[in-house]
């Protein structure tokens, strides 16, 4: 988590920099703060609370101007968000300043022989550390980017670490190791970030780092080596979204855009894609050989979170389609039960962010196990991606609110044409019924945009239960992830109790807190094909009502037999089964948003979380 910006150019710099940490906000939003580097010194403000608070700081107390700088916008870890332990973190003499992302897991250590050699550490952070061990590098041998390899050869942990010193007023320098951080590339200026939203309105011109690599930054471009101090290779790239796809678009909140944005995610996610000469799937970029696909004989997924929900849905589509036996497990459990991997397991690491380090961890644990890794990502050029054998990108384009919409339906697009793809090369599944799949796929799109034009009766039901204190969600088979995941997005929005349960579990156990007027909302699986589900599930919700829950019932079109039982009916088009959640998801995005903005919290940076979780 937190979000790193640093600049070197002709523009200034605190302008710059601020400007990225707002499109970093989403990182986290604990505290804020800018270094800049200006007449001969560092000049730096920083504020706990969000990033307006350092905005006012900065209007009522405005720095010297500067053309070099950093920022940071915290995710608390060690320390909680005061105005002491907000970034940048100075050295005593207030010579050097750097700003971090990342836990240094020797930190206390390191603390104690810097307090016994006289330096005085007033933060209760794990970052200041390396602002006294920079400034004593430094000394050595005058040279920054070095002073920078020596003291990261001597961190353990995951880090991203950006700095500047009064001595070399040109100079910003980076370190990476376990947390992201890129390079921008433009005409007479370079940006670092912990992500190109930060400067994608100079620049698209971005440069991948790589494990352990230290970045030096000037006006005229960018020099990497490793921690030892040699020359590394880079992966440059050209980022294929522009600055407006970040922007709010009209939508009071980046979550309410990002709901409305998912017909077009889910048409991007499946563009290029098909073709074939029998109308095949071409999933080219995914660079594992056929042969070593049709050897697999276990397929396991990991995912935390609303990607989680998307790997539980993807093992029916792929039990059902290839035959293949499917796990999906959380990411963070995965590797500390010792599972059981070889050569023909595949694993499918699913990531919005590309950088959550549970699910990086888990894929690591993997790949020394021998399994092949396939990551289905929305960030180009993030760590997952990187670290797996091949990638599905998903084609969301950046969502920027912290509670996942969009990316959801793109994952769970990016999924079935996962599990399409593995029958396709396995030859459980034949042209013509990929060929069916895929053009369902397509028209669920539409489907998408249909259920967000009828949404209003959604909002006005929110709005109503705005005072519960409880709401249960109930779903079967795929529509028990979608029940889990409606309970995820009120639990991370509206801060309420919010359950998800399998409908079959109630009676054995949860039915206990069924009493008087509970909200219990109902995801109700198609009547056609799987009729049994369907069935149980209105005997379900007849169960429940008999109990005095008040149901609101997600549907589809047509389905009358459930009618009855509806205290509140939201109709969804009529989808295949397995695709149902793509289109029931939408209904409960919308109804947590709208309880959430009702109770007066803010939808896009919900309390206590943040976007990208890069610690375990
Ligand atoms: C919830 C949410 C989180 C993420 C989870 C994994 O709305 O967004 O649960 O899904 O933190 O994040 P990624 O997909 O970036 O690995």
């Amino acid at each position: 988590m937190c979000g790193i910006v640093g600049y070197v150019g002709g523009q200034s710099a605190q302008d710059v920099v601020v400007a990225g940490l707002k499109r970093l906000e989403y990182r986290g939003y604990d505290s804020a703060g800018v270094a800049l580097l200006s007449d001969g010194g560092i000049a730096a403000a920083k504020r706990a609370g969000k990033l307006v608070n350092l905005e006012k700081e900065l209007m009522e107390r405005p720095l010297p101007a500067g053309h070099v700088g950093i920022g940071h916008t915290r995710w608390a870890t060690h320390g909680g968000p005061t105005d002491v332990n907000a970034h940048p973190h100075l050295d005593n003499a207030g010579r050097v300043a750097v700003v971090h992302n990342g836990i240094i897991e020797n930190f206390a250590a390191l603390r104690g022989e810097l307090a016994e050699r006289g330096h005085d550490l007033v933060s209760e952070t794990d970052t200041e550390v390396v602002a006294h061990l920079l400034a004593e590098a430094y000394s050595g041998g005058g040279d920054l980017a070095e002073a920078m390899r020596q003291v990261c050869r001597r961190l353990e942990g995951a880090f991203t670490l950006v700095a500047v010193h009064a001595d070399e007023p040109e100079t910003v320098v980076g370190a990476r190791r376990n947390s992201p951080l890129v390079v921008g590339v433009g005409e007479g200026e370079t940006f670092l970030a912990s992500d190109v939203a930060a400067f994608i309105a100079h620049t698209r011109s971005a440069i991948e780092l790589g494990q352990d690599q230290v970045v030096e930054l000037t006006r005229d471009g960018v020099s990497v080596t490793d921690f030892a101090g040699r020359p590394a290779a880079t992966r440059a790239y050209h980022v294929d979204w522009d600055a407006s796809a970040a922007e709010k678009g009209g939508y009071p909140s980046f979550m309410l855009k990002e709901i409305a944005d998912q017909p077009k995610a889910v048409a991007d996610t499946l563009l290029g894609r098909i073709g074939g000469e029998e109308g095949e799937l071409r999933l080219d970029e995914v660079r594992i050989a056929p042969s070593v696909l049709r050897e697999v004989d276990k397929v396991v997924v990991i995912a935390c979170g609303t990607a989680f929900h998307a790997g539980m849905i993807a093992k029916y589509a792929i039990e059902h389609w290839t035959r293949l036996p499917c796990e999906t497990e959380l990411a963070s459990e995965f590797r500390y039960r010792d599972p059981i991997l070889d050569q023909r397991t595949l694993v499918i690491a699913i990531s919005q962010s590309g950088e959550t380090m549970d699910t990086l961890m888990a894929l690591r644990h993997a790949r020394e196990q021998g399994a092949k890794v396939l990551a289905i990502c929305n960030t180009n050029g993030s760590t997952i991606p990187r670290e797996s054998d091949a990638v599905l990108y998903t084609h969301a384009g950046p969502e920027v609110a912290v509670a996942s919409t969009k990316a959801f339906l793109t994952q769970l697009v990016a999924c079935y044409l996962v599990a399409l793809y593995l029958g396709q090369v396995r030859g459980t599944k034949w042209a013509d019924e990929i060929r069916t799949v895929v053009r369902q796929l397509s028209e669920v799109a539409g489907s998408v945009q249909r259920v967000l034009e009828t949404m209003e009766p959604v909002r006005e039901l929110a709005r109503s239960l705005a005072d519960q204190d409880t709401v249960l969600f109930l779903g079967r088979h795929v529509g028990y992830p979608v029940a889990l995941e409606g309970a995820l997005k009120l639990k991370e929005l509206a801060y309420m109790h919010a359950e998800g349960f399998a409908a079959g579990e109630l009676k054995h156990g949860p039915i206990a807190l069924i009493e008087d007027g509970l909200p219990v909302v109902v995801v109700v699986p198609s009547p056609q094909g799987r009729s049994v589900l369907h069935d149980k599930m209105v005997s379900n919700i007849q169960e429940i009502r008999a109990r005095g829950a008040r149901t609101i019932v997600i549907a589809e079109e047509g389905d009358e037999t459930v009618v009855p039982y509806a205290d509140h009916l939201i109709l969804i088009p009529a989808t295949p089964t397995l695709l149902q959640p793509l289109v029931a998801t939408v209904p409960l995005q919308v109804f947590a948003c709208e309880l959430a903005t009702a109770r007066g919290n803010e939808v896009d940076q919900p309390r206590n979380l943040a976007k990208s979780v890069t610690v375990e």
